[in-house]
């Protein structure tokens, strides 16, 4: 089984290598960040969220499943915000700007090319996704002083799930 990796692990904040190689050993692995994903009722997970720093996420967003292996921005459209969350910071929700739309090309797990557009909360998602990819946070906008509230936040949490 999988484990989440929390902030602020460092994987979070590495570049994710490109997938060369497709087969069963990727899809098993795309089933099992499922399951992670599914039991933390998240919409969203990349790789490096379960340690692994490859370019893969999955998304379940309106019904929607995606897996996206090695992503590429076409273009992106308007902007738009909404206070997210993140598997990896439990508890913390910071509003984020973001493009509301966009055309993106990607591979599936049969390494498929697919090419798709994406709005409303499956844009945010996918850019809050691809963000993870690139070494990225959803808390790397704030200042020094929001970003030291919400360490001593996820500290706290750490501390409540061990006593646990
Ligand atoms: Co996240």
């Amino acid at each position: 089984m999988l484990k989440l990796v929390l902030y602020p692990d460092p994987v979070l904040e590495k570049v994710a290598e490109p997938v060369v190689e497709f087969g069963p050993e990727l899809e098993e692995f795309v089933e099992q960040m499922f399951e992670v994903m599914h039991k933390s009722n998240g919409i969203g997970l990349a790789a490096p969220q379960v340690g692994v720093s490859k370019r893969i996420f999955i998304m379940y967003v309106q019904g929607k499943r995606r897996v996206v292996i090695n992503p590429k921005v076409v273009s992106l459209f308007g902007t738009t915000a909404i206070e997210e969350g993140c598997l990896s910071f439990p508890g913390i929700n910071v509003k984020v700007s973001r493009s509301s739309a966009l055309a993106v090309e990607y591979f599936n797990e049969k390494g498929v090319l697919i090419r798709d557009m994406l709005d409303n909360l499956s844009a945010i998602c996918f850019q809050h996704e691809l963000d993870h990819l690139d070494g990225k946070n959803f808390i790397d906008g704030l200042s020094a002083s929001a970003k030291s509230y919400i360490m001593k936040r996820l500290e706290r949490e750490k501390k409540n799930r061990e006593q646990q």
